[in-house]
């Protein structure tokens, strides 16, 4: 393996990483913000750590940096650890009552689904899950999808920005504003968006918006957002409670002052969040407002590259627009339709084990065995050529 102590990013280089949209990759220079920040919490503990000595005006700083990207106000911003604890805080606080109907759709992120299930169980309401075609053609198949399963029942919606298995980007400026003319509250998990689409939750007006730092943003695992729309912030609790419940001076409002303290715990993942975002937006530096545009249509381009490579390789039609797309794409394999799950496990491990490639390759429905591919800064055209000789090796 060449020598890559000096590189900027971490992914060892005998290792074909297609997965950033899992786990992502984080940048040299953020973690050593993070060991820095860790540092000064250990040299100073109590200084550091506490919420009524310094810890409220670090988390303040980047709470101002999220709101920027973002477009939002930052009282209607809190922290949590990942997206996946966003969504719990906010479909468990929700007042649901028996007969509600709660939609999500067959694209849904399945840990997201489970916790939208369980509240429901809890208080009698039923989940109805809303089939967005894939392959795809087109955005309003997916805004006809969610209408035509919407009933006067249906309460609360819970749609992604990105969706997980088929990456492709929902129109969530339409879906919310069908649902707000139903009266339905969306809570919108954007786990993927920051950093690979433009965002403003200003212009968007989603009920609830959750993402992570550590997929696009490239922030330390573990951290992420929960933005709440202010007419729903009483409502809604940490999924933690904490001192912040009945205690002065642990935020500006008890909706913060909740999500700041969820008992000891290290904010270093949060604190490096504007290094990282720093390091993004010197990558592809533009004259645009949005300093990470650069980055994203790169990384945009590059997906897109990368899925052309494939479906010309297997000859192939588009399972989605590029329009559709961000810096992921999946892609059905016809040759794997009817493969058991023991087949689509030795892809996995030939292609990891034989060929060095990171990337899923799962089923998706009845008809759809998928690999799912992500472009960020670290990989290169020629990656995706490997992967389409690897596999049609396999085949
Ligand atoms: C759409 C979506 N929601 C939620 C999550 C969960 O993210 P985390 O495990 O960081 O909570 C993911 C992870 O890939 C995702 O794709």
């Amino acid at each position: 393996m060449n020598d890559t102590r000096h590189e900027p990013w971490l992914i060892r280089s005998d290792l074909n990483f297609l997965n950033h949209g899992s786990f992502g990759a984080t940048p040299r220079c953020v973690i050593e913000d993070q060991r820095h920040w860790q540092t000064l919490l250990e040299e100073d503990p109590i200084e550091f750590l506490a919420p009524e000595r310094s810890l409220l005006p670090k988390l303040n700083f980047v709470r101002q940096t999220v709101a920027d990207e973002i477009h939002a106000s930052p009282p209607d911003i809190a922290f949590v650890r990942n997206a996946t604890e966003g969504v719990n805080a906010v479909v468990r606080s929700w007042p649901l009552q028996p007969g509600d109907e709660i939609l999500v759709t067959n694209h849904g992120y399945n840990a997201c689904i489970n916790a939208v299930a369980q509240a429901a169980d809890a208080a009698g309401a039923s989940v109805v899950t809303a089939t967005i075609p894939f392959p795809i053609r087109d955005p309003d198949e997916v805004v006809q999808a969610i209408e035509q399963s919407i009933t006067p029942k249906t309460k609360w919606m819970l749609i992604d920005h990105v969706t997980s298995p088929t990456g492709i980007v929902l129109p969530i400026a339409e879906l919310i504003e069908l649902a707000h003319s139903k009266n339905i509250r969306v809570m919108v998990d954007g786990a993927h968006a920051p950093g690979m689409l433009p965002l403003n939750l200003s212009e968007l007006q989603p009920d609830y918006y959750t993402a992570n730092h550590h997929k696009w943003w490239c922030g330390p695992k573990v951290s992420g957002f929960l933005y709440v729309d202010q007419d729903c912030q009483d409502d809604v609790l940490p999924s933690i409670i904490s001192h912040g419940a009945n205690t002065e001076g642990y935020g500006p409002s008890k909706f913060q002052s909740q999500f700041n303290w969820p008992g000891t715990f290290d904010p270093s993942p949060l604190l490096a969040l504007p290094t990282a975002i720093d390091f993004l937006a010197s990558l592809h530096p533009t004259e645009d407002s949005n300093r990470l545009a650069g980055l994203m249509r790169h990384n945009h381009q590059l997906a897109v590259a990368g899925r052309r490579i494939i479906l010309e390789r297997f000859n192939l039609s588009e399972p989605a627009p590029e329009s559709m797309l961000g810096s992921l794409a999946t892609v059905p394999i016809p040759s794997w339709a009817n493969h058991s799950p023991d087949q689509i496990q030795a892809i996995r491990t030939s292609l990891r084990d034989e060929h060095r490639f990171e990337l899923p390759v799962f089923r998706f429905d009845a008809t759809n065995v998928c690999l799912r591919i992500s472009a960020q800064a670290y990989n290169k055209l020629e990656q995706y050529e490997r992967l389409a000789d690897a596999v049609a090796g396999l085949s």
